[in-house]
């Protein structure tokens, strides 16, 4: 089976390369040539663990090819991932115009029955804008091709995406015709590892999945938040409570964690897409608006704490920060907390030095207007005469650091851990003062 991947970002690289890794051949289409040049050269325009290596494997070996030749990549695949980007619009619904931009491509140029895959996060009802796109380009070409548009949505995780690709949980597959669900099969036959994972459904539940999944972890995120702010009041540690809760099979560990807020590219777009859609439907989803209203809130929740020890007026300060990225093991900084939490030191006059391990050229990019920001070549030169460290993500390396060095390199042994990292016990032992979250 050939396959053509259209969009070659994060879910459309990792796709691609994923599937050629088992046999499949691959052509990978972008209109950035940029990335296309970048991935040409045997590297890799993102970090992923792991992705790098298995990219070079594949293109060796002839399987995966890349191209800004979109007659070529349409001509080339029977099936047509679309892995384009679906940012929010203003009124925080998702951007259908890429998306729609590659199904026109797909009509002008296809000359054979094609199966159309939405793999971006769309709203319900996409796959009927997809399949009008295409079906107006191909009339106005006089042609009147066959073709199938299926949903198939994403759940992998930045960090940890090929194996959450090559071992799904489960395969979600929206289809309304017979032909395109046998290719989806098929195509899916090697992920299969013990028990079935492929979950067929109508489109329009396929397209709802993708959101309500991503609604329930951000939910689930915000309700920690919320209740760890509640724990720090009544002098509770909300690290107890989360083992406590966690262990009911019903409520379970994962995504208990209380932090600085969620951030990414999926959560605050997706969350915010599913509000417009239920409100352009005649529906409010309260919760979902309240989630996202203690999320903002909970990015400033360091910043409070900040404030509570130095006051108002951060003039003349210097905050070591530690960690950028949204989460560990990627580089992406697309809505990440340290971003809110750096322009609002910045603004109360602090300095703030800035150590992430792979996210730092993509911080200066998207952080350059901050005044008063700089960034450090490694963690401990990032602490130097710094009135506190605050520490944003969770990347492993920050587990066990030289709290002597720490200490030293510190104007004060201030820590404020917006990731609860350490044991509030040992840190005090320590000699440092120590705030985190809900503890
Ligand atoms: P991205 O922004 O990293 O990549 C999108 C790529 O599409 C860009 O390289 C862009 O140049 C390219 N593109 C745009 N229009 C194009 C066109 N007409 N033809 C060819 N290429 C085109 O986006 P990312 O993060 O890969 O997300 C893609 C979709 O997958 C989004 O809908 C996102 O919500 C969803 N998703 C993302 C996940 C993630 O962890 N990043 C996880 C699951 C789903």
């Amino acid at each position: 089976m050939k396959i053509t991947v259209i969009g070659t970002g994060y879910v459309g690289l990792v796709t691609g390369t994923c599937l050629a890794e088992t046999g499949y051949h691959v052509c990978c289409l972008d209109v950035d040539p940029n990335k296309i040049s970048i991935l040409k050269q045997g590297g890799i325009p993102i970090f992923e663990p792991g992705l790098e290596d298995m990219v070079r494997r594949n293109v060796a070996a002839g399987r995966l090819s890349f191209t800004t030749d979109i007659a070529e990549s349409v001509a080339f695949g029977e099936v047509q991932f679309i892995a384009v980007g679906t940012p929010p619009d203003e009124d925080g619904s998702a951007d259908l115009q890429y998306v729609l931009a590659a199904a026109r491509n797909i009509g002008r140029h296809m000359t054979d029955y094609k199966v159309i895959v939405d793999k971006s996060t769309v709203p319900v009802g996409t796959a009927d804008l997809v399949k009008a796109a295409v079906a107006e380009t191909l009339a106005e070409r006089g042609e009147a091709l066959e073709f199938s548009v299926v949903s198939n949505p994403e759940f992998l995780k930045e960090g940890a995406a090929i194996d959450d690709f090559m071992r799904p949980d489960r395969v979600v597959i929206g289809v309304d015709d017979e032909r395109a669900a046998a290719m989806m099969r098929r195509l899916y036959a090697p992920f299969q590892r013990n028990h079935e994972r492929v979950l067929l459904m109508d489109v329009r539940s396929a397209e709802l999945t993708k959101y309500a999944a991503n609604a329930m972890l951000a939910t689930r995120i915000s309700f920690m938040n919320e209740l760890a702010n509640l724990a720090e009041s009544l002098g509770a540690d909300i690290e107890q409570v989360r083992l406590g809760m966690g262990s009911d099979p019903r409520i379970g560990y994962h995504f208990l964690y209380p932090g600085v807020g969620y951030g990414g590219s999926c959560f605050p777009k997706d969350v915010k897409a599913l509000v417009q859609t239920a409100k352009e439907n005649g529906h409010e989803l309260r919760v979902l608006t309240a989630v996202e209203e203690a999320n903002d809130c909970q990015k400033l929740r360091l910043v409070d704490k900040v404030l509570a020890r130095f006051g108002q007026d951060l003039s003349g300060r210097r905050f070591a920060m530690w960690g950028l990225a949204f989460k560990p093991n990627t580089d992406d900084m697309r809505e990440a907390p340290s971003r809110v939490i750096a322009a609002e030191l910045s603004r109360r006059g602090a300095e703030v030095v800035a150590f992430d391990p792979v996210a730092t050229h993509e911080a200066q990019r998207v952080m350059g207007d901050i005044s008063g920001l700089s960034f450090a070549g490694d963690m401990m030169a990032a602490l130097r005469q710094a009135d506190a460290l605050l520490i944003v993500t969770e990347w492993k390396m920050f587990r066990a650091p030289d709290l002597n060095a720490v200490k030293q390199a510190l104007k004060q042994p201030l820590v404020f851990d917006g990731r609860n990292m350490y044991d509030p016990a040992w840190m005090r032992e320590q000699g440092f003062d120590y705030f985190a979250i809900g503890r």
